[in-house]
């Protein structure tokens, strides 16, 4: 499977905490850990651990995050002919805040990452032209993404559009040609402007896209599991059950995963079961690209549950 994930790469700033500081309040926190993140580059990392030739279209700073950045790419056996440095700009960095129960806030500066356009689409021509599918997020220029999912369309190229963070200037219209549209419950609320706290809610919202145009919804619901939708089927995939102690970057795993599994429309639930154990192994371990297994790790653990 090759793929070209188009998207983001931030520097993950995270700190453990026992609760948010209140206005004015200064707090001790029990720990930091800093780690090579942001939603593009982690799914390009959680696709090529479960085996994908990967290529990044991304945009670092001139700081010093940003070699780094790269030589975590090139570690990762990730392609990075088209990262480019921006001068006089900083790398985007994430200050993640996770609780004593694993769950995260992520406040994002985006930094060169705004710099990635559309005709930085048109630059990676000849990688994007041999690969199966494109992967997408919202942490780069709405207009990129627009331009990506109509590259792809007119390319024959499948795309893959996990629209996070969920943004309501998002225009459904321009990306409704993805083949897979991949939001969590959240993100899902948020572009629907539709309650998603049940089963029913969300499928009710998800069918709400499926009426504006697009084909597969697949909804990812944290702790418990995936719902995929078309016009005329629905399949929901249960969750590994674990004991997390870090969710951030988890929806990264699962969606790195699925696409690096999902060959065509009848791979899509068994791609799913697997993005499943990847993202459920991942909630097991801190950090976002560090926590996320190797696929030997992977096999031993899907053979065990
Ligand atoms: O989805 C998790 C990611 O969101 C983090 O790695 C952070 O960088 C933000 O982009």
């Amino acid at each position: 499977m090759k793929l070209c994930v188009i998207g983001s790469n931030m520097v993950d700033l995270t700190t453990y905490i026992d609760r948010m500081p209140m206005a004015g309040e200064t707090l001790a926190a029990p720990s930091f850990a800093m780690g090579c993140g942001g939603k593009g580059a982690n799914q390009a990392v959680a696709a090529s651990r479960c085996g994908a030739d990967v290529w990044m279209v991304t945009k670092v700073g001139d700081d010093p995050f940003a070699d780094n950045t790269i030589r975590n790419f090139q570690l990762q056996g990730i392609h990075t002919d088209y990262v480019e440095k921006v001068p006089g700009t900083s790398s985007g960095v994430a200050p993640i805040f996770v609780d004593k129960n694993g769950q995260n806030s992520i406040l994002i500066v985006k930094g060169a990452n705004e710099s990635l356009l559309p005709c930085d689409v048109d630059d990676a021509k000849e990688a994007l032209d041999k690969c199966d599918m494109i992967l997408l997020q919202l942490e780069i220029p709405l207009e990129t993404v627009y331009y990506a999912v109509e590259y792809g369309k007119k390319h024959h190229i499948p795309v893959l559009l996990n629209p996070a963070p969920a943004v309501r200037e998002l225009d459904l219209t321009r990306v409704a040609a993805c083949d897979f549209f991949m939001p969590n419950e959240t993100e899902l609320s948020i572009l629907t402007d539709m309650p998603t706290e049940t089963d029913e809610e969300v499928e009710k919202a998800a069918k709400k896209l499926l009426g504006s145009g697009f084909t597969n919804i697949i909804v990812t619901l944290g702790g418990r599991g995936s719902l995929w939708m078309t016009k005329d089927k629905k399949e929901y995939v249960k969750p590994y059950k674990v004991s997390a102690v870090d969710t951030s970057g988890a929806g990264d795993a699962f969606i790195g995963c699925f696409a690096s599994g999902c060959i065509n429309a009848s791979s899509v639930v068994e791609a799913m079961k697997r993005a499943s154990a990847f993202a459920a192994l991942s909630v097991t371990k801190k950090g976002t690209q560090m926590s996320y297994p190797s696929s030997e790790e992977l096999e031993n653990f899907i053979n065990h549950a």
